[in-house]
């Protein structure tokens, strides 16, 4: 069932997208998930997300805490790319790079919606050379809670070839608190991640994670590994690293034994940038809570980072003409250890 749960402003609303578990609530202020609340263990509601109580403030900080992330997200090396041998220069927001969609990307704008079923649709029309990207870029979003899952569908067309590259920057703790992940496990069904240089950015070349600090592949504590000595960990000050996956489904799985949460991530995209939300300052979240580093995991679901430049056939090259269309399932659980 989907109701709208807040009215901010005539065109900024709350939505409630609720089945018999789960609720989550989604603004069509930059898409964003300002909660995801699930019974825990003992059947005490927690709300598995980081955001702020006053929607005003999701305008006015970075951290893209819940947010919708576009035009392109991650980053472009100085902002530049050439399409069909035109040069285009694209806000610059990170040391020298461009960072998910540059300074007013897609987190930063009202969406329309429309409810249809249990579906609600948010759209977005970014026109022609906004934040320097080309073509009028029209954007759909379709949320809906069904059987303990949340699951985002994009779908996106262009007026001009252009570069387009979604994802959700949630920032989960399934203890349902701002304690440190150290304590979650993790799954990352992905036998390559991608090293990074001291501004984040990545240069495509993917590295094997057998014997090193970046190996998920079977259930591993966070704190086991994240404070391992390792210059990849260092560049990142954590986990902020593009993992590569090894198969089309079920390819990431989150567990708190705190609270018996288990979430397993779904996508029909290639990779997911893993970041233990590692420049979270100390500011001040939901419930009085002040979030800090490496209290969270983001799971960006998206294309290879800077894929315009790594990559010989960019898949994050959406032609005039061609349909975007990608999925990402997030599924609560009871686990069982
Ligand atoms: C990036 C981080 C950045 C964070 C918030 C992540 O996707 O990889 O480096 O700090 O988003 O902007």
């Amino acid at each position: 069932m989907i109701k709208i749960i807040e009215e901010y402003t005539d065109n900024i609303k709350l939505f409630s997208l609720k089945d018999e578990q789960l609720e989550v609530h989604v603004s069509n202020y930059g898409g964003t998930i300002t909660k995801i609340l699930f019974p825990n263990r003992e059947g005490k509601i927690i709300d598995l997300v980081y955001g702020y109580e006053d929607i005003a403030e999701y305008g006015k900080r970075d951290g893209y805490l819940g947010a919708l992330v576009g035009r392109v997200a991650n980053r472009i090396a100085k902002g530049q790319f050439t399409i069909n041998g035109i040069d285009y220069q694209v806000s610059v927001n990170n040391g020298p790079n461009s960072l998910h969609g540059g300074i007013r990307g897609f987190s930063y704008q009202v969406f329309n919606y429309d409810i249809q079923d249990d579906t609600l649709i948010l759209s977005y029309i970014s026109s022609d050379g906004e934040e320097g990207y080309p073509g009028e870029l029209t954007l759909k979003a379709f949320y809906s809670v069904k059987n303990n899952a949340l699951e985002i569908k994009y779908q996106a067309i262009t007026t001009k070839d252009t570069l387009i590259n979604i994802t959700n920057h949630s920032y989960f703790n399934l203890n349902g608190d701002a304690s440190s992940i150290h304590n979650h496990k993790l799954l990352i069904k992905s036998s390559f991640y991608c090293p990074i240089d001291k501004n984040g950015l990545t240069n495509g070349q993917k590295t094997d994670v057998a014997n090193t600090p970046f190996d998920f592949r079977k259930p591993t504590l966070i704190g086991e590994k994240i404070r391992m000595d390792n210059k990849q960990l260092r560049l990142g000050h954590g986990y902020d690293h593009p993992f590569v996956f090894d198969q089309d489904h079920d390819q990431v799985i989150l567990s708190s034994d705190q609270s018996g949460i288990s979430l397993v991530v779904s996508t029909t995209l290639p990779q997911a940038q893993i970041y233990t939300a590692n420049y979270l300052d100390g500011r001040l979240g939901k419930y009085g809570q002040h979030y800090h580093g490496q209290t969270a995991v983001c799971i960006e679901t998206q294309n290879m980072p800077d894929s315009i430049h790594n990559e010989a056939v960019p898949s994050v090259l959406l032609k005039k003409d061609a349909v975007y269309e990608e999925k990402t399932k997030y599924c609560f659980f009871i686990n069982s250890f």
